[in-house]
């Protein structure tokens, strides 16, 4: 039984979902409320990382998604843009030690070679640094498109095919799986967004086909840990079925 604010969600352990993946979203529309810019709001985002990546390993969570930079938010005011790309080096500077110490893995899914070579550098650190730590694994997903990924994906087979690694009909669902960006992680559970919006934008098309979701109104800066409890305790309330009929 977890309490805080007097509010508290009795979750049971036998079913704590193995995998989230979070759209952390609301992080410009945080700071407006306050009459501050936008990067303040992705900056006080990150302190939620943080928080909830050791509340879920706290939990037994196995691996935790969060949805950092999309390949559609290069749209943005490149002034933006840089500032988030900046992230990574003060959230490793601030945390990698901590995260260390409570045994999380560090990964990241989509496009870092984009990214400038100072962030490239910060984030391959940091994977190196945690690749041996058996807690939960922290995958960003970062210049990440989820259509990106499955057609890159399918470049990668094609090209295995050309060069007679395999035949065409080696290509099945276990076999497209294991070559995602996300490969061997645990099927995703639960995926959660923040601050109200109903959509996907373009996140992990391929891994979300059978997870749960859940859709909270409150902005990810100020999302938290009871906020986390909430979502979770939903999700042990649904039935999960796979196509089938419950006996
Ligand atoms: C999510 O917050 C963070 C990123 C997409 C990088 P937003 O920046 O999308 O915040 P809103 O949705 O504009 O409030
Ligand atoms: C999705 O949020 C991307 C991330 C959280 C990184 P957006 O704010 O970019 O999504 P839309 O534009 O509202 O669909
Ligand atoms: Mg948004």
């Amino acid at each position: 039984l977890f309490n805080k604010k007097n509010i508290s969600y009795e979750l049971d352990q036998d079913n704590i979902p193995g995998h989230i993946a979070f759209i952390m979203d609301g992080n410009g529309r945080w700071a407006k409320k306050r009459k501050m810019p936008r990067t303040y709001g992705h900056h006080e985002g990150t302190k939620t990382i943080r928080k909830i990546a050791l509340e879920a390993n706290r939990l037994g969570v196995k691996a935790m998604t969060v949805y950092a930079f999309s390949t559609e938010n290069f749209k943005r005011d490149i002034n933006e843009v840089n500032y988030i790309f900046k992230l990574p080096k003060e959230f490793f500077d601030l945390y990698l030690k901590e995260l260390i110490e409570n045994n999380v893995q560090l990964r990241y899914i989509g496009h870092l070679e984009m990214a400038p070579k100072e962030t490239r550098d910060i984030i391959e650190k940091a994977i190196s640094q945690t690749s041996q730590n058996t807690g939960l694994i922290l995958t960003f997903a970062f210049i990440y498109g989820g259509r990106d990924e499955i057609v890159e994906t399918t470049k990668e087979l094609c090209q295995q095919c050309l060069d007679g690694k395999i035949s065409v009909d080696n290509i099945n669902e276990d076999y497209f799986e294991k070559h995602l960006m996300t490969t061997d992680l645990p099927p995703v559970d639960l995926m959660i967004r923040t601050s109200g919006e109903y959509r996907l934008s373009n996140f992990m098309l391929w891994q979300l086909a059978y997870a749960e979701f859940v859709f909270t109104d409150i902005h990810w800066p100020a999302f938290d840990e009871t906020e986390l409890h909430r979502c979770i305790a939903i999700y042990q309330g649904r039935e999960r079925r796979f196509g089938g009929v419950l006996k």
